[in-house]
């Protein structure tokens, strides 16, 4: 926490971070449209890819879509980062099932086919693998996922597999020794641009401060209006620039953020980016 930030605006945590919590999210027709189909995605137990531009809220619509689950009949695995080769996706997956992943290759492949048929036939519970940051993964990792949602002669799938990535994810899909991959897939979600829409800009900003404790007015209409343009409607943007604009306020010993602070912002911004 930003000291004077805190007793400045009297926050009771800091605003605008990514852990603010799914019931403390703002719906927005974005945000509310990903959650629905995941959701969707996750009872017709397929496969499904969920991109958008970094910061475009991705992560949280699966954290949104996550949290309704009932965590006795579903398990999710989450991997955050996919660089870990093919043994690592699987070997990710052994461990979260309690297995010890099996050191050769060919034996861990079975071993993670054994344990999901496990999951699902023996504890009745339904399994979701969820792959962030989806468009690092190989051509041999994809292959390999892909194998995992179709093994096995029964008809219905062990599990549900979520990829979610930048919007290159989508294009790579698309190329020719893919397509046995793009078929299969039953969602596509993109993220559209921008993710909030002008008017929505100001419920995020409140929903964020609302967390943070202040549920009164911080930011004018035109900070906001200026914030949102800058940050291309792009959450993770807003939440930087929103941040950055309050110092800025503080500093002047303003009350609420204003339009200059919001321009203030903006320049700190391309400053350091340049
Ligand atoms: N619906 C929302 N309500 C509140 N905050 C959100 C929402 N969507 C995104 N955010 C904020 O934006 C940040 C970026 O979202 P995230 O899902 O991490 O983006 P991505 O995964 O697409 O890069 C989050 O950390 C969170 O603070
Ligand atoms: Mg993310």
């Amino acid at each position: 926490m930003i000291p004077n930030l805190q007793s400045h605006y009297g926050f009771t945590r800091m605003p605008f971070t990514k852990d603010i919590p799914v019931p403390a999210l703002f719906s927005s027709a974005a945000c509310k449209e990903a959650v629905a189909r995941l959701r969707w995605l996750i009872s017709a137990r397929g496969l499904g890819v969920l991109t958008g531009e970094v910061g475009s809220g991705k992560t949280v619509a699966l954290r949104a879509a996550a949290d309704g689950l009932d965590a006795s009949r579903n398990t999710l695995i989450y991997l955050p980062n996919p660089q870990v080769g093919v043994r690592g996706i699987h070997g990710a997956v052994a461990q979260a099932l309690g297995k010890a992943p099996c050191f050769y290759t060919a034996g861990l492949i079975p071993q993670v086919e054994a344990a999901l048929a496990a999951e699902t036939d023996e504890r009745g519970r339904h399994v979701i693998l969820a792959i962030d940051e989806s468009h690092l993964l190989t051509g041999e990792q994809l292959e390999s996922v892909r194998m995992m949602t179709s093994h096995g002669l029964d008809s219905s799938s062990p599990l549900t597999v979520l990829l979610i990535g930048q919007p290159t994810l989508r294009r790579r899909l698309r190329v020719g020794d893919m397509a046995a991959f793009d078929q299969r897939v039953q969602l596509k979600y993109a993220f559209p641009v921008p993710s909030l829409t002008p008017a929505e800009a100001d419920g995020y900003i409140r929903a964020h401060l609302a967390h943070a404790g202040r549920t009164d007015t911080l930011f004018s209409d035109d900070a906001v209006r200026v914030i949102h343009g800058h940050a291309r409607g792009m959450p993770r943007a807003i939440n930087r620039l929103a941040v950055t604009a309050l110092l800025a306020a503080c500093t002047e010993n303003k009350a609420i953020a204003d339009e200059k602070a919001a321009r203030t912002a903006i320049a700190e911004e391309t400053a350091a980016t340049d």
